[in-house]
């Protein structure tokens, strides 16, 4: 049962979020995960902010060992997130120019190695666009300037060879200054032989939804690279917290319009949400999940369900 169920007759993985504290100390949270689910995405604690946090040559595995482990005994496929950040740990600011290709590299390698063959996807790199398609001025920009992007990708290959490797990003779901310039950059990819699987919508919206025909629009010109495209951390903002039923109509048939979109675009592999229930979430103001902070669900679970359990 469970969604995950309904989506796999569409030949998607569905996928949630979560975190090391939910799982160690909410049972409602693992019983949903696991009957819902069937892809995972560690919330945080893949990131180097947490995996290395205090210097190079420190690794603390605990956290993210626990989370992967848990998916691999649970029956979850795991979404790496993520590889290449410009949030990083105070230290990496603090190098100079020249250290940080090796600093990149080697978190790279080591984690992708200690991970290798339990990793479906990776985020590879992550955010590396401003709104208006120039590049972001982050800590590997200014070292090695759009150089990291090709290195990271080719060190992700060479540690973990069968992990999708991916692209993720926010505010690129239409056809804007933004996913122009994320098309850009896969086209530059491709012609340079850079190994590149796939690109990930995060889909973090508000209840006013986007313009569904740019979105099918949009994927449909990614989908002619030939790449799998991913819903990776798709919530819904509501206007009002706790949410109005209106307001809760509404996130419903933001959910149905993206899902109905993304079922009919053959690249699409997986839907994930950024989290399970609005008692975990990165937006406690909005309610932007599908089921409530007491585990019910929500009229957008129901919209997911019945969207799915048509053709
Ligand atoms: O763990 C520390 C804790 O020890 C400390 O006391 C506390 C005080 O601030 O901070 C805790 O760390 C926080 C961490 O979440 C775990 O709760 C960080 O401050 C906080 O910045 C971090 O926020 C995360 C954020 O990414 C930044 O890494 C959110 O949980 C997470 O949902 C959010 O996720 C991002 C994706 O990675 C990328 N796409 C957008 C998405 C939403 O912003």
């Amino acid at each position: 049962g469970g969604l995950k169920t309904l989506a796999a007759t569409h030949g998607i993985t569905f996928g949630g979020v979560a975190k090391r504290s939910a799982i160690d100390n909410d049972a409602s949270f693992r019983t949903t995960l696991t009957r819902e689910f069937n892809l995972v995405t560690p919330e945080n604690e893949l990131k180097m902010k947490f995996i290395q946090p205090n210097r190079k040559d420190e690794f603390l595995w605990g956290d993210a060992d626990a989370l992967v482990n848990y998916a691999q005994n649970n029956g979850l496929a795991l979404h790496g997130h993520t590889l290449v950040w410009y949030k990083v740990p105070p230290w990496v600011d603090s190098t100079a120019l020249g250290e940080r290709e090796a600093v990149m590299k080697n978190f790279i390698t080591t984690v992708a190695t200690r991970y290798k063959g339990k990793v479906w996807a990776w985020d590879v790199v992550n955010e590396v666009f401003n709104d208006d398609g120039s590049y972001r001025n982050s800590v590997w920009y200014q070292a090695m300037g759009t150089g990291f992007i090709d290195k990271a990708f080719w060190t992700a290959r060479t540690a973990d060879p069968a992990a999708k490797l991916v692209y993720n990003d926010y505010g690129i779901e239409t056809v804007n200054a933004k996913s122009n310039a994320v098309y850009a950059m896969i086209k530059g990819l491709q012609a340079k032989g850079v190994p590149f699987d796939g690109l990930a919508f995060q889909m973090h919206i508000k209840q006013k939804g986007l313009d569904y025909q740019s979105f099918a629009d949009n994927m449909r010109r990614f989908a002619a690279l030939g790449i799998q495209l991913y819903v990776s951390e798709m919530d819904v903002a509501t206007d009002s917290h706790p949410a109005t039923a209106a307001d809760l109509t509404a996130q419903a048939d933001v959910y149905w319009n993206i899902l109905d979109r993304v079922l009919q675009q053959p690249a699409v592999k997986a839907f994930q949400l950024w989290g399970v229930s609005d008692k975990y979430t990165w937006l406690p103001e909005n309610d932007p999940l599908i089921f409530d902070a007491a585990y019910n669900e929500k009229p957008a679970y129901a919209a997911l369900e019945h969207r799915l359990q048509t053709g």
